[in-house]
């Protein structure tokens, strides 16, 4: 085992997609093995812009945990832990929101295009949630955030306060983590808009069924030039392409696709059926095994009661030591 300590998570407000996969869950997977590895199912930072909705957050923990355990992130080497049911984050939190002016936490570009796509207002929750994230990072002393690219700003914000805190308070308790970029770029939405999202309605989840999957691949953007069959058609652009090269495992088969439809007699559907063909395949084998946790749901919830008992005795550490350095130690 390295020393480096992963730390990461997501918010429940719904079950993961294609883009988590590729952009973070993938990355961690392979991570687990190498290092001590902390993952964190957001249900606080979630309630920061869906505050409204509790119910959602709730059932959405469950499904989160049953995405992680489908896609092979293993209890016995990563730590699955639920964020509300540690009180050491939200105390690093205060502790943190001293050493924040508010005009830089207006200027993240994360919080600032979330807050534009999703037509939140801009309540003091949501903008602090990367004062809150520094929290989460650093109770654990993380060293290593594999997240999706949108975040790296989030991460900065961390590295900013980590190195306020540690100044401020003549200390090195608190470590500054690096973001762990993972192997392809972010995945676009099946409309061809930039990210795929819950929000934005473009998404296909890990837990879809083979129906739906198709269902989602016939109507995905392609190029909307290619009227006949003969026509040339272009790749750049082209959903189904790119998500040909980011999931089907014959690299060679793709580059004769792409030769040929943009030399003309390709056509669209074809092409499609061949991506309902590769997603299928993978993941079907998720989506098997995510049925088989859920029909043990006590036994999900006992591993998240372990992972996260593991994580509150892991943060309460790292408390007791900032405390210390702040002269907040009394009896
Ligand atoms: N903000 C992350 C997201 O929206 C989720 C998250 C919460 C997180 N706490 C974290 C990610 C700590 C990495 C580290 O995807």
């Amino acid at each position: 085992m390295k020393k480096d300590v992963i730390l990461t998570g997501d918010r429940p407000t719904g079950p993961l997609h294609l883009g988590h996969y590729v952009g973070s869950l993938i990355k961690r997977v392979e991570l687990q093995d190498q290092y001590k590895t902390f993952i964190m199912i957001a249900d606080v930072q979630a309630l920061t812009d869906y505050f409204d909705r509790p119910e959602k957050v709730h059932e959405s923990v469950f499904e989160v945990a049953l995405d992680y355990l489908a896609v092979g992130i293993d209890p016995q080497k990563a730590t699955i832990f639920i964020q509300s049911e540690i009180p050491q984050i939200f105390e690093l939190t205060v502790y943190y929101m001293n050493l924040v002016t508010l005009s830089r936490a207006l200027r993240n570009p994360t919080v600032k295009n979330e807050i534009r796509e999703k037509k939140l207002d801009e309540t003091v929750g949501f903008v602090a949630y990367p004062i809150s994230q520094a929290a989460d990072i650093t109770a654990f002393k993380g060293t290593l955030v594999p997240v999706g690219e949108d975040q790296f700003p989030v991460v900065e914000q961390t590295n900013e306060i980590v190195r306020t805190f540690n100044r401020i308070y003549q200390t090195d308790v608190l470590i500054e983590p690096k973001v762990v970029v993972s192997h392809t770029k972010r995945l676009p939405g099946l409309d061809g808009k930039a990210k795929m999202s819950k929000s934005l309605g473009n998404a296909i989840f890990l837990c879809d069924d083979a129906d739906t999957i198709k269902k989602k691949v016939m109507g995905m953007f392609t190029d909307p030039d290619h009227v006949r069959v003969e026509d040339p058609g272009k790749i750049e652009g082209n959903m189904v392409f790119t998500y040909l090269d980011a999931f089907d495992p014959d690299k060679a088969e793709v580059e004769k696709l792409k030769a040929h439809y943009q030399k003309g007699g390709l056509g669209d559907v074809v092409v499609k059926k061949r991506l309902i063909e590769v997603l299928e395949s993978f993941l079907k084998p998720i989506r098997e095994r995510r049925a088989e946790f859920a029909k043990d749901k006590e036994q999900v919830m006992q591993i998240l009661k372990e992972g996260t008992e593991k994580a509150r005795s892991v943060a309460a550490q790292t408390l007791s030591e900032v405390k210390k350095a702040m002269k907040l130690h009394y009896f």
